[in-house]
């Protein structure tokens, strides 16, 4: 519409630069290109340079019609006016103006739309001074929305024979187009036959934006199962380029089992019969097959299981065996097996030979045994009375004393495995005849007359003895106590002392009779007064008579007993004489000695006997 009204001036113009091209001439420098994001204000600079001073310069700005080689001139400028061009699509977005300094022009287009991106023409005009042109191709620039990654959620098996689909990336309302490579974790993927495809899809909306969709197509391996995968958007920006990456995702990867282990998960250790058992399966599948589970020898039968885990509830020894796992794969239909052994230990009740309880006659020797049936080794330890008496499952009882009777029990336990443990007992019954306590010694006492004395009698037997009594020389005696324990009897006969007394006391059974004696020598007491009272002359010359005797006795015990003490100091002579002298007081001495010794003896040998009879019975039977 301009144009008509400058045809004039343009034809003008020609015709001088026609005329004056051979001498003048301007040299325009313009940008190749300006790049601006969209909605910013573009300026393009427009410089020239006149080799002759210019008189009059006219100005003019053009745009390429997009798609076409025809221009369209947007403005028009010379000394006395300037037009922005009407109707142009840049009408009202665009002035121009001096740059300072330099000749030359700006334009400035506000406000930049995705459909200016164009080329933009300077054209130059000195009249005789010369005419130029110049051109910059203004881009636009606008990036995309954040990109959406959108996997897939199904699980993707690694058989598939082509790449499957994975995962997809869009990016849009972008201007110019971006790109969108893939990654796996950290490295990008490039489209490889086969293996990796990446769809892309480039749609260019009505506004002009492209929207870029991709999506990746990958054959996947095991191995991926814990791959990240995200995409990234890569865009022009007026700087360059830049990239923004997507959030990653991950992918569930199912492939085939191929090893089945089967374990057992509780108890820990070994196995006992009674437990509870749980064995676990486990394949290196996903996602995990569905499993059976059975005995070996008992391939068609399918044990009740529950997912991965089989639980036998109080399992015997019937139960030890080997046991499998199995799995169907869905995806390819192979069967994979795992299997474990399986054993379950035991210990029967302990069986003691002698049954229940034995006899034994003093003296005798028996070997008790103690055997438990078990899987695993064990340990025999024998108790009586809660004490160790022997270990090993045979018990020798030597020489049998009452002191050996009584009950022994085995125990039977499993080092390796302390769940198992088991007893049994004997009860040892030692016959013989009656052992009356003190027997070997004969009871000898003084009593006054008319006293009451009490003898007793203990005797130790089996069977139980019976004590019976013969007094002779009282009329007058009673049993006072009788009691019975387990092993012996005890009599207590109280005797009134009229005269000497002798008395028995016999304890019998069927094995045998033994007597312990007493014998009592009556002391006539003195207490009673004279039937008649002598001559008072006589009665105390009699007196005088008895008090010296009392003396002389009381003086000679007095030197004897300071004299043994060693107050009176006498020479040795003295009492080697007296000792030679009296040889006969010497043997009493050691007579009197030989019997406390006897006695100790006899003491020691109880107290041993109380004591220690355990534990020397124990040391007899580790001979
Ligand atoms: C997009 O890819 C093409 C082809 O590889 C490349 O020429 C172009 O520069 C890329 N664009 C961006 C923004 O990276
Ligand atoms: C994928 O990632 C989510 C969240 O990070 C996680 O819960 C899930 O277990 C992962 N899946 C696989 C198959 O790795
Ligand atoms: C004799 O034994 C009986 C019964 O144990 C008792 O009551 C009595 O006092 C005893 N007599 C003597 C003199 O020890
Ligand atoms: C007790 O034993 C003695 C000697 O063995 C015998 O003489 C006496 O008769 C026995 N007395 C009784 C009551 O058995």
């Amino acid at each position: 519409m301009a144009f008509p009204k400058n045809s004039f001036i343009l034809v003008f113009l020609l015709v001088c630069s026609l005329r004056w091209n051979a001498w003048a001439k301007v040299d325009m420098t313009m940008e190749e290109s300006v790049e601006v994001y969209l909605g910013d204000i573009a300026d393009i600079p427009c410089l020239y340079v006149f080799s002759e001073q210019a008189r009059a310069v006219m100005i003019q700005w053009f745009v390429r019609n997009p798609g076409s080689s025809s221009r369209e001139r947007i403005y028009y400028g010379d000394n006395t006016q300037q037009i922005v061009d009407d109707g142009t699509e840049f009408t009202g977005r665009i002035t121009v103006s001096d740059i300072g300094d330099q000749e030359g022009v700006l334009l400035t287009i506000q406000d930049v739309q995705l459909t200016d991106e164009r080329e933009f023409f300077c054209q130059v005009n000195g009249m005789a001074a010369g005419n130029g042109e110049g051109k910059t191709h203004l881009r636009v620039f606008d990036p995309p929305e954040a990109s959406v990654i959108e996997g897939v959620h199904a699980g993707i098996s690694v058989t598939n024979e082509l790449p499957s689909r994975i995962a997809s990336c869009e990016a849009r309302n972008s201007f110019p187009k971006p790109n969108i490579t893939w990654y796996r974790d950290s490295s990008p993927l490039t489209p490889t036959h086969g293996q990796i495809n990446v769809v892309t899809l480039v749609t260019r909306e009505s506004s002009g934006f492209y929207t870029v969709q991709s999506e990746l197509q990958y054959k996947v391996a095991k191995e991926d199962k814990d791959a990240l995968f995200s995409c990234e958007v890569s865009y022009y920006v007026p700087e360059g380029v830049r990239t923004a990456k997507s959030k990653v995702i991950n992918i569930t990867v199912h492939f085939p089992t191929t090893i089945i282990e089967l374990w057992k998960e509780s108890p820990q250790g070994l196995v006992k019969e009674g437990d509870t058992v749980e064995l676990r399966c486990q394949g290196d599948g996903n996602p995990p097959p569905p499993f059976t589970f059975n005995r070996e020898q008992e391939q068609e039968t399918a044990l009740e299981a529950s997912d991965d885990t089989l639980v036998l509830r109080e399992v015997i020894r019937g139960d030890s065996g080997v046991y499998q796992c199995r799995s169907l794969d869905l995806d390819t239909y192979e069967q994979v097996t795992g299997d474990m052994q399986l054993t379950i230990h035991y210990l029967d009740p302990a069986v003691v030979v002698p049954k229940d309880s034995e006899i034994l006659l003093k003296g005798e020797s028996l070997t008790a045994t103690c055997n438990a049936l078990s899987s695993l080794e064990t340990a025999t330890v024998w108790f009586k009375n809660r004490q160790q008496v022997g270990k090993g499952h045979m018990l020798f009882l030597q020489d049998a004393t009452y002191d050996t009777a009584g009950e022994y029990v085995c125990e039977v336990t499993v080092s390796s495995l302390p769940g198992l443990h088991t007893s049994g007992s004997v009860h040892i019954i030692v016959q013989g005849a009656p052992q009356m306590k003190d027997a070997d010694r004969e009871v000898e006492m003084d009593e006054g007359t008319g006293k009451w004395v009490n003898l007793s009698c203990e005797a130790h037997a089996h069977p139980l003895p019976t004590i019976s009594w013969t007094v002779t020389g009282s009329q007058s005696w009673r049993e006072v106590l009788t009691r019975a324990t387990e092993h012996s009897t005890i009599s207590v006969v109280s005797v009134k002392v009229t005269s000497d007394i002798t008395a028995f006391c016999n304890a019998t059974n069927d094995i045998g009779t033994e007597t312990k004696s007493f014998s009592i020598r009556a002391i006539p007491m003195v207490t009673s007064t004279a039937p008649y009272l002598p001559a008072e002359g006589n009665g105390v010359i009699i007196v005088v008579i008895i008090l010296c005797i009392l003396l002389l006795a009381i003086l000679g015990s007095v030197l004897y007993f300071l004299h043994k003490k060693g107050k009176i100091p006498c020479g040795r002579s003295g009492k080697q004489e007296i000792t030679k002298e009296n040889p006969n007081k010497d043997d009493i001495v050691v007579e009197m000695k030989t019997n406390t010794k006897t006695e100790d003896a006899g003491l020691l040998k109880g107290v041993n006997g109380d004591k220690n009879g355990p534990s020397d019975q124990y040391m007899d039977l580790r001979k």
